[in-house]
């Protein structure tokens, strides 16, 4: 089904409720909408084609506007395959029509898909004319991929912007601001932002002031995934100030493996001392939240701790998981508190501790290392980390 977002711009986009896990990493409970939008005018143009597996729909929708063989431009604001997936498909049809896209973004389409299409590559703040209607092409780099653009529909004022602004959920007919379940988008959005975007999110920053500078008119802004808004775009975009902002928050997560209670044991008296000396915490058990739940909780607490039980010698694999993410998606720099329990070998913590020095995270001491049960001289290097949490949280 399609929807007019503006005259003579058209939704096309598809809901996805089959998929269980985003990037085959995080989970989508309520699913996930690629959206693809028609703009029709002298010439017509598509922004962003779906994901692979939907392309009858999509081309179902695009047929219900125009004929897709007609369609002289499809502009690839990102080449990553949920926007791209469906390339092959409406390039057998619109043989006719030129790619567009940034010149980082052409060899990424060839050793993708090589379809075989006319290509044009836009610098940054180049224009197509439709006719009556211009396509300016804004670069914004990393977000969500180096080759990412925005596209600006200027005499409209829609701001097509790829990943960002965008959310996890499918739309379910409710494709506008003011039709959506804003709670839900809310908490959608900072998931999604968080598990996909946070090793760029000094580029959200960048990105925001950069559209902000070019001082353009924005009234609709139309993203890739979730709602299109209309009545209030600059509610996600302050929303995306929010939680790309670099300053962290006085509260600390704890995240936490446990086999048989001992590091969960650990883990609540570390909650119980820490929120004693008034300080807010949550706690997640890894082996039973999901990932990006964690790390939306995580990504801004002003303190993190980690506390591991040793497994094979080596961290608990979803403990040891959850490091890798704090390492790779370049979680901003805190301290970080570690505990490990153990039963006859403590190497768990230590390869904690090693990788994430490795990354120039702090560690604060001590790092709690607990042989069982808690003896009373583990009880006091608890209280004793809980106190050096609650200072540097002052
Ligand atoms: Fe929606 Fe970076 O893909």
């Amino acid at each position: 089904m399609h929807r007019e977002i503006a005259p003579g711009v058209y939704y096309v986009g598809v809901d996805d409720h089959h998929t269980h896990l985003f990037e085959g990493l995080w989970e989508l409970p309520f699913g996930v909408s690629y959206n693809s939008y028609l703009v029709v005018d002298e010439k017509v143009a598509l922004v962003e084609c779906v994901k692979g597996a939907w392309d009858d729909e999509w081309l179902d929708n695009i047929r219900e506007v125009v004929d897709p063989a007609e369609i002289d431009y499809i502009v690839l604001n990102h080449m990553e395959p949920d926007h791209t997936g469906a390339l092959p498909r409406i390039a057998e049809i619109a043989r006719d029509a030129t790619l567009v896209y940034t010149p980082r973004a052409a060899p990424m389409q060839r050793a993708f898909y090589d379809v075989g299409l006319k290509e044009r590559t836009v610098d940054d703040l180049e224009e197509i004319s439709l006719g009556s209607k211009t396509l300016r092409f804004i670069h914004a780099q990393f977000l969500h991929w180096p080759e990412t653009m925005f596209t600006y529909l200027v005499e409209d004022g829609v701001l097509f912007t790829c990943d960002a602004f965008g959310a996890f959920g499918a739309l379910n007919g409710r494709l506008f601001d003011d039709e959506a379940d804003l709670e839900r988008v809310e908490a959608e959005s900072r998931r999604y932002v968080s598990a996909i975007i946070t090793s760029y999110l000094k580029f959200v920053q960048r990105g925001i002031k950069k559209v902000q500078d070019l001082g353009i008119d924005i009234r609709v802004i139309a993203p890739s995934h979730g709602p299109v808004y209309r009545k209030d775009p600059m509610w996600i975009v302050k929303k995306y100030l929010e939680w790309s902002s670099p300053e962290l928050e006085k509260r600390v997560v704890i995240a936490y493996g446990s086999m048989y209670g001992f590091t969960q044991r650990t883990a609540m008296l570390l909650k119980r001392e820490l929120e004693a000396l008034g300080v807010s915490v949550t706690a997640h058990n890894l082996s039973y939240s999901e990932p990006s739940h964690v790390i939306t909780d995580a990504v801004r607490a002003g303190v993190l701790v980690l506390g591991t039980p040793t497994y094979d010698a080596f961290p608990f694999p979803k403990v040891w998981a959850f490091a890798n993410e704090i390492v790779g998606k370049r979680f901003p720099k805190r301290p970080i508190g570690l505990f490990g329990t153990y039963g006859w070998g403590g190497g768990g913590v230590k390869k904690l501790r090693k990788q994430l020095e490795d990354a120039r995270y702090e560690i604060l001491e001590p790092v709690v290392r607990v042989h069982g049960r808690l003896t009373d001289e583990e009880i006091g290097a608890c209280r004793q980390l809980a106190r050096e949490i609650a200072a540097r949280l002052r």
